[in-house]
């Protein structure tokens, strides 16, 4: 291997542990309220997660548990009462929703002030405009991983692979809004290996194990790994290639450990972001 190892672990407790001393001093505790639909077992699991890291720095977590058969309107009801009440800071519906229900209009219904995933449509158009509210969590995770590794971003060459609300678009803003020159690549994408060697920074989001392989990596250049996909076997492995593309590329995100570990961290950003915001005139 030659490439630089990027640690998301290492760097995420570093973020968690400033959360949770800013929150030590804020003189109130924020509250989180994570809305999971159903029992997808993925999500439970980052749901745990991210109660777990939220009391941890301090901010005062809960889950509302809604069953798969809940429909639109129990959801839309369970988000508005917390868009009412006082002592929640941050609203977070777990993706994806059981198929029945519109994650469009349950996204809509949250305060757009407590949205800590940023997938409200007010803030994805502010972010789209370079003026970022609250940031979705796995792409800001992503630019804090750059920034703590040094690679620069501004006049970089970067592509974008996968185009989801979740990560591929905003993460293309925030890639733009810090002066890199953006591709978005997709599906319908031709001659994608040839569009990533052209980049000095891949971050790679569509959720295909191993699908980026070295030959698709120009010498040097920094993988962003996104990526979580499990194999056959159990194993998780991300959407490059890990043991070929770090004899190529300069810098690498390994998964796990990579952006997972900062897509968690970031949410307990946003949520202190958005309780200091709401208490401020
Ligand atoms: N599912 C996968 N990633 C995310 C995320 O960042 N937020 C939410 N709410 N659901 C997800």
């Amino acid at each position: 291997m030659n490439a630089r190892l990027i640690d998301g672990k290492a760097i995420a407790n570093v973020v968690r542990t400033e959360v949770a001393a800013n929150v030590a001093c804020a003189g109130f505790t924020p509250g989180l309220a994570v809305v999971l639909v159903g029992d997808d077992p993925a999500s439970a699991v980052y749901v745990r997660t991210k109660d777990k890291a939220a009391r941890d720095a301090g901010i005062e977590a809960r889950t509302i548990r809604l069953p798969a058969n809940a429909d639109e309107i129990d959801v839309v009801g369970a988000v508005r009462k917390l868009n009412q009440d006082p002592t929640v800071d941050g609203i977070l519906v777990q993706m994806p929703l059981p198929k029945h229900i519109n994650a469009l209009v349950v996204i809509e219904a949250v305060d757009p002030a407590k949205d800590v995933d940023g997938f409200h449509p007010l803030n994805v158009g502010l972010l789209t405009e370079g003026r970022p509210a609250l940031v979705p969590c796995t792409p800001r995770g992503v630019m804090k991983l750059l920034e703590v590794a040094g690679i620069g971003v501004s006049g970089a060459r970067t592509i974008v692979l996968g185009r989801s609300s979740i990560v591929g678009r905003p993460m293309a803003s925030l890639l733009l809004a810090a002066n890199a020159t953006v591709t978005i690549a997709h599906s319908r994408t031709r001659n994608l290996p040839a569009e990533c060697r052209r980049a000095d920074i891949v971050v790679a989001a569509v959720g295909r194990a191993e699908m980026v392989r070295a030959d698709w990596i120009r010498t040097g250049a920094t993988i962003i790994d996104v990526g979580i996909n499990r194999l056959p076997d159990g194993r998780l492995t991300g959407d490059a290639a890990f043991a070929e593309c770090a004899q190529v590329a300069g810098a690498i995100t390994p998964v796990p450990g990579g952006v997972g570990p900062m897509t968690v961290a970031c949410l307990l950003e946003n949520t202190l972001a958005a309780a200091l915001r709401r208490r401020s005139p």
